[in-house]
Order: structure tokens, then sequence, then C-alpha cells
């Protein structure tokens, strides 16, 4: 089976991490996870991107050297993929070894074969965009405010043929509806095809910009910055070693709806169609975090630092609230109280509280064992229909990366797990001597504890560590397989349960 091979962006290392990186981080964590709980093998990569005009005056400003820069930036990237829990196998740097060999060996392979050329370029260039800009970037006759400072330079420089693919691209997405999703974003690439391509600029002069990887024909140059970061998904997955197939193509690129087009859904697919090698099968482009609208970065200043809330509530808390609130694709507009209605309602109520309620149930009216099911009667199998309709619709959102609404309908089973033992009423009927009392009791624990394990089972991606915690309380390892855990079998009756926990404190 070929190893499901899964990439996300790769941050910039000009600045500090932030709720957009975490976001997009956590999802493809997620993806990863339901992966591996549905038997694939996965490759999982993320990384940093540390070339780049801004990476070098970074530093300058700073007196260190960029790379002292980079290796403080990336440890900051990296303790923010440890303290969200995620599971990447790989994390590349820009700035390795491997990494610069391949683009070294691209750049030469497509320079031997004419598909990049010297030319002499005069036009505007941006600074602050580390781009080339034309006429049409102009808006009402001014250069809008996010290119900064534009001058106008005659200078020789290296193009990418990009123009003669253009035919090519569009009728690869013609042909293949879901390369990129959600399908309007696909649509937005193929109106932007309609305007001419432009061959690709793919050099930086070494005088105005030496924090970059040397062009291997002419070494006055550096490579620009999107061809070398591009190229981080071929580099981590091996290119050149024998175990390059096993991973190439990538199945999945996971990223922002901000570097989809020209970069991911242009760029990207040309460079490798020049150099003879596949496409991957789908890009994944996710919407924007906002903060009063506009998209949220470092520099907007939020009074809460969203991963700050991580820390102080968990990672998984976080983590869910990430995965539920945003519909992928949509943007979603950040808010401490939606995240603290998050915490205490969907967590706090419904899951925390069923599963506290129902482990004291267990040590007071059944010693802590799982009591034996002797009933089927309307309520049971009421909850066991929507279990299975739960399941189904839950999975097939997870499988269309729409966790938003998959984790929507799991949490409306728990919700019906608590409906249950409403119309059941246990702590009446423990109050009774009566045998059918006694057996309705039994009935309905045993239930409840078996819609909980399997409820549970499906949170296993989203909130890995809360999980293995109610799985540990149910005496169980954490779930590692969808195709064995998902089915109503009771494999749990007259085992022991764990003590009472109080899974997502009101006072943190
Ligand atoms: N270095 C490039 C990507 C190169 S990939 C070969 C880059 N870096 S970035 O640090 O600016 O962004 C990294 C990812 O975070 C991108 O996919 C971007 O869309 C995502 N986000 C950054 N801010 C975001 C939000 N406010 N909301 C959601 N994600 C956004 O681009």
């Amino acid at each position: 089976m070929k190893t499901f091979y899964l990439t996300t962006a790769i941050d910039y290392a000009n600045g500090s991490p932030h709720l957009g990186h975490a976001y997009e981080k956590v999802l493809a964590d997620v993806i990863a996870r339901s992966k591996r709980l549905l038997g694939s093998p996965v490759r999982f990569v993320t990384g940093l991107d540390e070339h780049g005009q801004k990476v070098q005056q970074g530093a300058e400003a700073e007196g260190i050297d960029p790379i002292q820069r980079c290796d403080r930036v990336a440890e900051e990237f990296e303790s923010m993929l440890r303290l969200l829990d995620i599971s990447n196998d790989d994390y590349i740097r820009t700035t390795q070894e491997r990494h610069k060999k391949v683009v070294a060996h691209l750049l030469q392979e497509l320079h031997d074969r004419g598909e990049i050329y010297e030319a002499e370029y005069q036009g505007y260039y941006s600074t602050r965009a580390e781009q080339f800009l034309q006429e049409k970037d102009k808006v009402n006759g001014e250069w809008p405010e996010i290119f900064g400072e534009v001058t106008q330079i005659t200078e020789r420089n290296y193009f990418f043929r990009l123009s003669k693919y253009r035919d090519w691209l569009v009728s690869h997405l013609e042909e293949n509806p879901g390369f990129i999703e959600p399908a309007h974003r696909q649509n937005q690439v193929l109106e932007f095809l309609k305007e001419p391509l432009n061959d690709l600029c793919i050099s930086r002069p070494k005088d105005r910009l030496n924090w970059g990887i040397p062009l291997p024909f002419d070494t006055d140059y550096v490579t620009y910055v999107w061809f070398d970061a591009l190229v981080n998904y071929v580099s981590a997955a091996g290119f050149g070693d024998p175990g390059f197939e096993q991973l190439w193509p990538a199945d999945l690129h996971v990223i922002g709806k901000d570097i989809l087009a020209p970069p991911h859904a242009v760029y990207w697919p040309i460079m490798l169609k020049a150099s003879n090698l596949p496409l991957p099968a789908r890009i994944l482009a996710h919407g924007w975090w906002t903060s009063s609208g506009a998209k949220m970065s470092k520099s907007t200043g939020e009074t809460v630092d969203p991963l700050s809330l991580a820390e102080r509530y968990g990672s998984d808390p976080f983590r869910y609230f990430v995965m539920r609130e945003m519909k992928v694709g949509n943007d979603a507009e950040f808010s401490l109280e939606r995240f603290e209605s998050r915490y205490r309602a969907d967590l706090g109520n419904d899951l925390g509280n069923l599963v506290s309620r129902l482990l004291h149930m267990s040590a007071t009216y059944e010693e802590g064992v799982t009591p034996e099911v002797g009933l089927n009667e309307g309520p049971e199998k009421k909850i066991g229909l929507l279990w299975e309709s739960t399941k189904e619709e839950a999975l097939k959102f997870f499988l269309e990366y729409q966790f938003s609404q998959g984790l929507e309908r799991v949490f409306s089973f728990i919700r019906g797990i608590n409906k249950y033992a409403d119309e059941r009423t246990p702590w009446k009927l423990a109050k009774s001597e009566a045998p059918e009392d006694r057996q309705a009791l039994r009935t309905c624990l045993g239930t409840m504890i078996e819609a909980l394990r399997l409820a549970n089972a499906l949170l296993a991606p989203v909130m890995p560590s809360v999980h293995a915690s109610i799985n540990d309380r149910l005496g169980l390892e954490p779930c590692c397989s969808w195709k064995e855990d998902l089915s109503w079998d009771h494999r749990l009756s007259g085992k022991k349960l764990g003590e009472k926990t109080i899974l997502f404190p009101r006072d943190v």
C-alpha cells in the first residue's frame, strides 16, 4: 500500500508562530491521525521556510547571522508542534543540505533542458514582497500598501518558462476536478489562468540578496524563495533516494488560501511537470482565522494570544475548538468568548459530565464493572440506530476533511447518550429493588458505556489525550483502528472501569 504522504506549508522564519500556523498544523495532524486509524501508512511532514530578504534583514537588524535567527525561530515553531501534540514524522528546514542539493539539482536540469533562460528584466520591484510587479498590480493608479516601496530596476535575471505550460495546466485542472479543494478555489485558479501567464523570474542577484540557495549554473545569483520553498515537498520525500517513489507523488498538500494561486496551484504543478515528476493528488486550501474581520497574524496584536489557550486549557481543547469552529475552506472569526463557550458547553457539559457521572454511577451501583446488557427496548434501539447514522456520517465528513461537520455529528451523538440516560433515569432505577428495575439499570449503564466507547473512538484524531484518558478509564488502550473499534458489540461487559475523573475543569 502506498504511504499517504501529507504536507503542510512550511512557515516563514521571519516571525513567530500564531493561530494561523497552529490551525494548519492541527488540521494536517487530524488528517494524519485519521488516515492511520483507517489503516494507511502515513508520512506527515511540516517545516520551515528560511531563505529570503526578510530573514536576512531581520538578522541584520539584530546583528546576528541569518542562520542563528532561523535556529531560534525553528525552535519556537517546533515547540509549538510539541505543545499541540502534532504527530509529524519529519521537520524540513530549507537550510538543510538534503534540501539545498535537490533545489540545485532540479535547477541545473531545467537549465540544461532550456526550461530556464537568462534575460534582461526591466520593470518594477517590491522589496517588501520580494516580487517583480506590473502596471496591472496597481490599484487606482497606486501601488497597494502591501508592496511597500516600489522601485524601477533593470537587471539580468533567470526565468522559468511558465507561460509555455499554461494550456497544459488548464487541461489538467479541467480533467481533475478534485485537484484543488474546496471546488470553488479550483474555479478561481481557472479564472486566474484566463490572464496571460508570464515566465517566472527565479533568480535574485547576490548583491541584493545573499541569504538563499546559489544558482548552480551562476553563483552570482540566489534562488527566488518560492522556487526554493516549494521544492521542500520533494526534498523531504527523499528525491533521488530509493524510497522516493513510495512517497511521491504527495497525496495531499495542506495550505492556506493566500498561497494557493499562483504558488501552489500554478508554479508548483508546472515546476513538477517541467521536471518530469508526477503531480500531487490534491491540494487542500483552508481559510483564514480572522480577528474583527482581518486576517490574524502576529502583528495584529490580539489581546489574547490564542496559543496561550493551549498552554492554559491543554492542547486538546484548543485542537477541538479550531477543528469544530472552522469549516475547512471558510474563514472563521476568533474570539475568546467562542473558545470559552465551546469549552464549557461541548467539552465540559456534554462530554465531561457524561464521563464523570457514568463512572460515578457505575462505581456506586455496579462496583465499577461494566454490566451485561439484558434489554433491547425502544431507548436502546434508538441510541443504537443513532450510533449507526453518526458513524456513517461522521466518517464521511472526516474522509472529506470536513471535521467541523463530523464533530458536530459526534457531539450530537454524545448529547444523545445524555438524553438516553434522562429517559431511562438510572438514578431512579437504582433506588428500586425490583428485578426488572435492576435489569433496566444494568442495561442502561452498559449501553451508555458502549456508546461512550464508540463516540470516544471517533474523537481520537482530534483530541488524542482526552481520548486516551477516557479509554484508560474504560480499561482500554487508545484506539488504533477504526476498522476494528467502531462496531456496537458490548466488548466491555464484565470489565473493570477506572476511577471518576474531571476532564475539563471549570477553574483553569
Ligand atoms: N513560507 C510560505 C509557505 C511556503 S510553502 C512551500 C508561507 N509562510 S507563512 O508563515 O506566511 O504561512 C504559513 C501557512 O500559515 C500558510 O499556509 C498560511 O496560509 C497559513 N496562515 C498564516 N496566517 C493565517 C491565518 N490567519 N489563518 C489561517 N492560516 C493562515 O506562506
